[in-house]
């Protein structure tokens, strides 16, 4: 098991990464979140998620605190992450009995990690939210850092808070029954952490992901297997970690380096109808942003090349060709999201393997130039 402590303003909380880990989550809440045996705890997930991992994850409370629930949320997708599920979830919290010492306990992706961290930071003025992540999306990236949110009006978290976890739990063996392109998507996140922060990281995708995806997709996951899960979930946490500490609330503007590839990504996404999956948009994301940053002479071209084809390699697109989306909509929606960010086009560019700055004033005719090299659209 590897532990990463961050350290916000609402406290120090470890995040605990290891296989088999869920088997001993009523004792490690207990023993890192210090609750007593008569607390109350809701535990949050949906149907597939708690078909796979609710009972082993309600047996481990056995002994320990007897007043256990749970509630599923509905629909199992981003559909959760509305104001209906959340009125649905504080009504389950009233009925639970919750109070200001109780803990709710999100098991399962990005989706119900967000809501169920809202829906705490706002019942009764804040209780304690356990972050379970089970998607690798959700152990690298949305259970870490305190961001909680729901979706209004086809904005994506427009409504949101900054909550953080007393404790999270990743259990890697959770991420054995993901589908195989949730997997492949969410490595994006990965390639992401190690293009702007951890050189090591890269190296170590480099000379084992291949391998560890013709595991997983003939179904035999070997030790080294999971231990090479464990380094990389591992790595991308400390980067996460290390740079949410740097910018707890996102006001000094350090955080932006997270979002590496997703200017571009969000367009595309968007642009798509959001057909094009986060991941995968994420991963042309990145490419476009090393052009650009090779166009300003940021980046040299060998490591504009080690990047695309790492991107490659992992089975991620390093290009748009199905012709369903326009350039002329990537564009549009670049500059909406430019209006909303009081017209400064920003960008996070990679000036080597392992570090990226962020840059403004970046004109429009370098964009365009950029996203004609690559996108093959209409
Ligand atoms: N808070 C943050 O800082 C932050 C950061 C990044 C993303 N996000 C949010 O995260 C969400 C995406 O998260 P996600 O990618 O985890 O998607 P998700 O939560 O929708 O999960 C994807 C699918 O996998 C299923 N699933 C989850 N765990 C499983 C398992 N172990 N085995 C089998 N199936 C499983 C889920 O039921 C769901 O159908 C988005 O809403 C995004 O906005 C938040
Ligand atoms: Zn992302």
């Amino acid at each position: 098991m590897k532990r990463i402590d961050l350290h916000s303003s609402q406290g120090r909380y470890p995040i605990l990464i290891g296989a088999g880990l869920l088997s001993s989550l009523g004792p490690l809440i207990r023993k890192y979140c210090g609750l007593p045996a008569n607390s109350k705890v809701l535990i949050v997930s949906n149907r597939v998620v708690a078909k796979h991992y609710l009972g082993t994850a309600k047996r481990s409370f056995s002994k320990i605190i007897k007043n256990i629930r749970h509630c599923l949320l509905p629909f199992g997708d981003e559909r959760d992450k509305s104001e209906k599920v959340l009125r649905y979830l504080w009504k389950q919290m009233v009925k639970a009995g919750l109070e200001r010492t109780s803990c709710a306990v999100a098991l399962g992706g990005g989706v119900v990690g967000d809501v169920t961290g809202f829906a705490a930071s706002t019942y009764m003025r804040g209780i304690r939210v356990v972050q379970v992540p089970t998607t690798l999306l959700a152990q690298v990236d949305s259970a870490i850092g305190g961001k909680t949110a729901i979706d209004l009006l086809s904005a994506k978290n427009i409504i949101g808070s900054f909550h953080q976890p007393k404790l999270v739990v990743s259990d890697i063996n959770t991420l054995g029954t993901l589908p195989i392109e949730d997997f492949r998507n969410s490595f994006a996140e990965v390639i992401k952490y190690a293009v702007i922060y951890d050189q090591k990281l890269f190296e170590i995708i480099d000379a084992y992901g291949e391998q560890f995806f013709k595991s997983l997709k003939k179904e035999k996951i070997s030790r080294k297997d999971f231990s090479f899960l464990e380094i990389i979930i591992a790595r991308s946490v400390r980067v996460k970690v290390d740079v949410v500490e740097l910018d707890e609330f996102e006001t000094k503007g350090k955080r932006m380096v997270l979002n590496y590839g997703h200017t571009f990504a969000h367009a595309l996404e968007s642009a798509s109808g959001y057909k094009l999956p986060h991941g995968k948009a994420v991963a042309v994301g990145m490419i476009l942003a090393a052009k650009l940053a090779r166009r300003r002479g940021e980046l040299n071209v060998k490591d504009e090349m080690k990047q695309h084809q790492l991107i490659r390699k992992m089975g991620l697109p390093v290009s748009i060709t199905n012709g369903q989306i326009s350039r002329k909509q990537v564009l549009s929606f670049m500059k909406r999201d430019k209006k909303v960010r009081q017209g400064k086009l920003r960008f996070v560019l990679p000036r080597r393997i392992g570090s990226a700055v962020v840059r403004e004033g970046i004109s429009d005719e370098e964009v365009n130039s950029v996203l004609n090299q690559i996108l093959k659209l209409k």
